[in-house]
C-alpha cells in the first residue's frame, strides 16, 4: 500500500520522484516525503495528507537534484503526520530512508539505540531501522554493505531504500517480502516498489529478489545477494503499454476497469484454446500430479477470495473435487489440515497480499503443491509458487477489483475444464465449456450494455438505508462481490446472504425503503428463489432482480430486471452479474460524490497482516 520511487540521473530528480508517486497514488496513502542531495547535504520535504500538500513545498522550494527518493506512506505504526512521514534520518543525518512493509523487532531495536544515547523523532518502525544502518555505516563499510547488515538484523516484511550524504552517487535498496523494481535507463536509474511508476521511464525492468541488495548509479545497477556476493542481473521487459496504465478517456480507474472486462476475458483465454479446442497452460504441473491431486485448498483475500469460492463451487461440481476456501488470514492462524496430495491455490491481483504471502510460507513449510493465480508479473506470489498462471487482466489501478475478478473466475473456469480434460472427467461436456468461455467477451459486452438501465436505479440504491445482496448456487457467491463492492466504494450499508438464509434472521432488517438485489441466473433453483424475493417484497423492500433473457418468472415478482445473456452453462451467467453489480456500485458511489477510485480507508496492495 505504501509506494516507493527513487531516480538517479540527469533529469530533476525531485520532480521525476514526484511524478512517480502521482503514479503509485492508486495504492492508498496518508502522507508522502521526498529526500534528495543538495549541496553536499541530505533534505528532506515531507508531509500529511495527499500529494498535492507535498507538492506545495516542492513548489515554494523548487529543489534542483540529480539523486532523489520518494515515499507515499499508509500510516501503520504512529498517525498520519508530518514527522512520521518517511523518508527519515538516521541519528547523524548521514542517511535517509524510505520503506513499505513493517519491521517487527522495531520496539526492541529502538530501546537498544535509545540506550546507546540516540534519539528519534517519529513513532515509526522506519526511522528504528533508519538508525541501525547509520550506525553500521558508522563502521566505515560502503553503504551497500551497512544495508546488508542492518537487513541481517531486521525482523519483518520489509523494502527500503537509502541514501547518503558520503556517497552522493547511489542509491542502495533492499528487500525481505515487500516487492522492489529497478528500472533501468542510459545513463539514469529508477526504483519503485510498483511498475506502473516505472512505465512513463523506461520498460526495462530487474525485480530485486528477496535478500538481494540494490546499488544503483547512474552507469549501471548491480545486484549483491545476501551474503555481499554479486548476483546476476535479469532485466526482463515490461509488455504493458503506458495507456493501459492510464484512465483512457474514463472520468475514473474503476469504470474503466469494468469496461475493459470483454478484452480481458480475451486476453486471459489467448493462448490457452488450441486450435482443436483443447485447453492448455504452459509451464503447468504434469498430467501425472493433476491426476493425483485430491483435495484443493483455495487461499485469498478480499475480491480474490470470492473469485475462489466460484472456483470452489466449479471444481466440486464439474470434477467432484473437495474444495475449501479459505480467507489468507484465517489460513495462516487455523492450523489447517493440508492432505500430502492436495494443492493449495493462492489467488492474488497484486501477488503481494501479506496475508497470502504468510500462508504460501506456510504451505511451503509443508511441502505443500502451490499455484498462484496472480495478475502482477513478477510479484512475490508469482515467483514463489510452485507454478504460477497469470491472469493477463493488464493493471488493475482503482482499488476496488473488478477486471480482476473476472480474469481470475475465468483462469478458474479454464482451469476447471482442464483438469476435466485431463482427469476425463465422466459426464463434463469439455469441449461446450470451451465454446462458453469464447463467447464470454461478447456476453460481457452484452452485461456492460446494461448500464443505462443501471444508472437511474442507483438512485434508488443510493437512498437506501441497507441494501441486500442475495442469491443461490453461484448467484450466492457473486452477491458477495457485488455487496462488496457497494461498501467499498459507495460506503452504503450491505447484508449480502445465500437467498434461503434470509429468513433465519437477516429478514428482521427488511422494511419498507431498502433494496434488494437478488441474482436468479441459476434456473434450476429460480423458483427457490422467487419465493425468498416474495418474502422481502411483502415486508416493503424494493426487488432488483439479475437474470437471463429467457427468465419469465422472475420479472412477475420484481421492481426492475436487468436480464444477462444465458450461457449453456448457468455458472458463466452468474459470473456475468457481477458486471451490472460493478456498474450499480460505481454509479452509487458517483451520485453520492465519493472517491471512486481511493475509497476511504481501504488500499489496493495491503502489504501488511
Ligand atoms: C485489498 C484490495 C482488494 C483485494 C484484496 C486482495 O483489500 O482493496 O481489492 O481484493 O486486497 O488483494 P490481492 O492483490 O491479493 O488480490
Amino acid at each position: 500500500m505504501c509506494g516507493i520511487a527513487g531516480y538517479l540521473g540527469p533529469r530533476n530528480a525531485v520532480e521525476t520522484v514526484f511524478e512517480q508517486l502521482k503514479l503509485l497514488e492508486y495504492r492508498g496513502y496518508d502522507s508522502a516525503g521526498i529526500a534528495f542531495l543538495q549541496d553536499g547535504d541530505i533534505r528532506i520535504l515531507k508531509r500529511a495528507g495527499k500529494l498535492t500538500e507535498l507538492g506545495k513545498a516542492v513548489a515554494e522550494e523548487m529543489p534542483e537534484a540529480r539523486l532523489a527518493i520518494a515515499h507515499s506512506r499508509w500510516a501503520t505504526h504512529g498517525g498520519p503526520t508530518d514527522e512520521n512521514a518517511h523518508p527519515h534520518y538516521d541519528q547523524f543525518q548521514q542517511v535517509a530512508i524510505i520503506h513499505n512493509g513493517i519491521i517487527e523487532n522495531y520496539l526492541e531495536l529502538k530501546e537498544r539505540l535509545a540506550a546507546e544515547g540516540h534519539s528519534f523523532r517519529s513513532e515509526t518502525d522506519t526511522e528504528g531501522a533508519a538508525h541501525v544502518i547509520g550506525r553500521e555505516y558508522e563502521e566505515g563499510v560502503p553503504l551497500e554493505e551497512a544495508v546488508r547488515r542492518a537487513a541481517g538484523k531486521l525482523r519483518g516484511a520489509y523494502a527500503f531504500v537509502v541514501i547518503s550524504k558520503r556517497e552522493p552517487d547511489k542509491i542502495v535498496a533492499t528487500r525481505n517480502a515487500s516487492p522492489l523494481i529497478v528500472g533501468l535507463g542510459e545513463g539514469e536509474q529508477f526504483l519503485a516498489s510498483d511498475i506502473p511508476a516505472l512505465l512513463p521511464f523506461t520498460r526495462r525492468v530487474v525485480v530485486v529478489k528477496e535478500g538481494e541488495v540494490a546499488v544503483l548509479r547512474r552507469e549501471g545497477v548491480s545486484l549483491l545477494d545476501s551474503a555481499g556476493k554479486p548476483a546476476p542481473i535479469e532485466p526482463m521487459e515490461v509488455q504493458w503499454d503506458v495507456a493501459a496504465a492510464e484512465r483512457g478517456g474514463y472520468e475514473h480507474f474503476m469504470i474503466k476497469e469494468i469496461h475493459e472486462q470483454p478484452d480481458v476475458i480475451r486476453q486471459c483465454l489467448l493462448g490457452r484454446i488450441d486450435e482443436a479446442g483443447r485447453i492448455r497452460f504452459e509451464n503447468i504441473f504434469s498430467d501425472y500430479v493433476w491426476t493425483e491431486i485430491d483435495r484443493i485448498n483455495i487461499v485469498a483475500c478480499g475480491t480474490a477470495y470470492h473469485a475462489g469460492l466460484m472456483g470452489k463451487h466449479l471444481f466440486e461440481r464439474l470434477l467432484r473435487l473437495p474444495t475449501d476456501v479459505f480467507h489468507s488470514s484465517e489460513f495462516r492462524y487455523g492450523d489447517p489440515v493440508l492432505s500430502e496430495k492436495s494443492l493449495a491455490i493462492f489467488i492474488s491481483q497484486s501477488g503481494e497480499t501479506a496475508d497470502s504471502l504468510a500462508a504460501l510460507k506456510l504451505c511451503q513449510q509443508r511441502r505443500i503443491r502451490t499455484l498462484g493465480i496472480v495478475n502482477v508479473v513478477g510479484s512475490s506470489i508469482a515467483r514463489e509458487c510452485d507454478r504460477t498462471i497469470l491472469t493477463q487482466a493488464g493493471p488493475e489501478i482503482s482499488v476496488a477489483s473488478t477486471k480482476a475478478y473476472t480474469a481470475q473466475v475465468v483462469v478458474l473456469s479454464l482451469l476447471a475444464f482442464y483438469l476435466a480434460q485431463v482427469r476425463e472427467a465422466p459426464g463434463v461436456r469439455v469441449p461446450e465449456g470451451v465454446d462458453e468461455l469464447k463467447r464470454l467477451s461478447d456476453m460481457a459486452r452484452a452485461a456492460l450494455a446494461l448500464e443505462e438501465q443501471v444508472e437511474p436505479l442507483s438512485e434508488k440504491v443510493a437512498a437506501s438505508p441497507l441494501v441486500f445482496f442475495i442469491g443461490r448456487a453461484a448467484d450466492a457467491h457473486v452477491a458477495l462481490e457485488g455487496a462488496l463492492k457497494l461498501k467499498e466504494v459507495a460506503y452504503i450499508p450491505t447484508q449480502e446472504s445465500p437467498a434461503g438464509e434470509m429468513k433465519h434472521g437477516p429478514l428482521a432488517l427488511v422494511e419498507s425503503g431498502v433494496v434488494a438485489i437478488v441474482g436468479a441466473t441459476d434456473s434450476k433453483v429460480r423458483d427457490k428463489t422467487v419465493s425468498n424475493m416474495m418474502e422481502i417484497k411483502a415486508r416493503g423492500g424494493t426487488l432488483i432482480a439479475l437474470t437471463t433473457e429467457d427468465d419469465e418468472t422472475t420479472c412477475q415478482v420484481a421492481d426492475h430486471v436487468l436480464r444477462l445473456p444465458k450461457s449453456r452453462f448457468d455458472f458463466f451467467s452468474a459470473l456475468l452479474s457481477v458486471i451490472p453489480m460493478q456498474l450499480l456500485a460505481y454509479h452509487v458511489a458517483r451520485r453520492r460524490g465519493c472517491e471512486i477510485d481511493q475509497p476511504r480507508n481501504l488500499a489496493k496492495s495491503v502489504t501488511v497482516e
